[in-house]
């Protein structure tokens, strides 16, 4: 049986691109293909195939309009902030003499974009970074380099760094030169034998959201392309779904929670399973120097993530800062209270009722931690308590 026009067509985007259309679609192909039609006034499919076969450029627009260009700034957060971790400790070793970051693919930006807002936010000169952002698609980097986003690019909880590093405009929110700065971008398939950035080498790479749309044997060259391009103690960020992707490679999970963080086997002298954070090559959490997030809902997020000390630290020096708060306050027990420590966390949470004698969700915390040691006496005094102040937040028509 001769392969059709559109099997050969798959066949193509296959090779330019890796994508699994099993993965994609084979809809979203078809009606990509639609849709360039529709643009070029072509009625027949049989014409747009033999068009593709003619012309380069409108394998282009098709690979354009086939990619998946979801992105968003600081997507998953966590990375950023061990990122963050990993820089401070390479200007403390003193290592090299700028630090090498990948991003890929890029798509429109926020990616690259978020790492240097993140490294700036961790102390480290915009000299002392270069960043290479490579994506295949055109029209996904010309939209990074005008640098003029949406709202729906800004989907964090915490978008502070929207307010430093960009300016509002009826166009959308541009961002600041010295964030485009150490920037490069390059279109690029990660695939290609040619790759342009093959000779280099780089400490950190993020390559997120991509392997999940390739087949198992673009995936298995992707991942040794990856290997070659990643210094031997560097790190990987991958997307949430993609770590399978490097079983049986020479990386390993780097123990960073939520962080989707792979290391080389051969970067760390032990298994897999006896991985904890002092026996990386580069060390656990510093003391934090506050980040940009010294707002308390990245701090939350960085309890959430089971890094409880550094939570600590940016809450206590949130009060430094801002003087006595009471959610500072309110974090400190609820982070105590995870961290196995009721007496202490009743400590914390007392504050903030001190501060704030109608906080209810404190009050509430209070009972529990007290029914939790077995004080019924304080459990009942504070239930009854947290009874009273619904009851009037209720009636004057606040809920706390
Ligand atoms: C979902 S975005 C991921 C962007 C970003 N890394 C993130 O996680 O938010 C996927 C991108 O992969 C790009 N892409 C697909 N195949 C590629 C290839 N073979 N080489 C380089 N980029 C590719 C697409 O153009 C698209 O912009």
């Amino acid at each position: 049986m001769t392969k059709s026009s559109h099997n050969i067509l798959e066949d193509k985007l296959r090779r330019a691109m890796g994508i699994d259309l099993q993965t994609v679609g084979h809809n979203s192909l078809r009606n990509a293909i639609a849709r360039r039609m529709r643009v070029l006034g072509i009625k027949e499919r049989r014409q747009y195939y033999e068009l593709t076969d003619r012309s380069a450029a409108e394998l282009n627009e098709l690979i354009d309009e086939v990619a998946v260009n979801e992105t968003w700034f600081f997507r998953d957060n966590t990375p950023f902030l061990v990122l963050q971790r990993y820089a401070r400790n390479w200007l403390k070793r003193g290592r090299g003499s700028c630090l090498r970051i990948l991003s890929v693919p890029c798509a429109s930006g926020e990616e690259p974009y978020s790492i240097a807002i993140a490294l700036l936010e961790a102390g480290v000169n915009g000299l002392l970074f270069k960043i290479d952002a490579i994506d295949i698609s055109y029209r996904a980097l010309r939209l990074a380099r005008r640098g003029i986003y949406g709202r729906n690019s800004f989907r964090g909880r915490n978008n502070f760094f929207q307010r430093k590093y960009f300016q509002k405009t009826k166009a959308g929110y541009v961002i600041a030169k010295h964030i485009r700065h150490p920037v490069n971008f390059v279109r690029a398939n990660i695939l290609d034998t040619n790759l342009p950035i093959l000779n280099n080498r780089y400490d950190i790479i993020f390559c997120r959201n991509l392997l999940i749309y390739l087949d198992k044997d673009n995936q298995k060259l992707v991942v040794s392309i990856l290997d070659k391009l990643l210094v031997p103690e560097g790190l990987i960020f991958t997307g949430h779904a993609e770590p399978g992707a490097f079983a049986d490679s020479v990386f390993i999970p780097a123990p960073y929670p939520k962080a989707f963080a792979l290391t080389r086997r051969s970067a760390t002298d032990c298994k897999p399973d006896q991985l904890s954070c002092d026996r990386q090559v580069f060390p656990p959490p510093l003391p934090v120097q506050p980040l940009w997030f010294t707002e308390l809902d990245a701090v939350r997020d960085l309890a959430d993530t089971g890094q409880h000390e550094e939570a600590m630290e940016c809450c206590e020096q949130y009060i430094r800062r801002h003087g006595p708060d009471k959610e500072a306050y309110f974090l400190m027990g609820m982070i105590l209270a995870d961290m196995d420590e009721p007496r202490l966390a009743i400590r914390m949470l007392k504050k903030a009722v001190y501060l704030d004698p109608d906080l209810v969700k404190a009050i509430d915390m209070l009972a529990l931690l007290y029914k939790g040691l077995g004080d019924d006496n304080n459990y009942r005094v504070f239930k009854q308590r947290a009874q009273r102040v619904t009851a009037r937040n209720q009636s004057a028509g606040k809920g706390k």
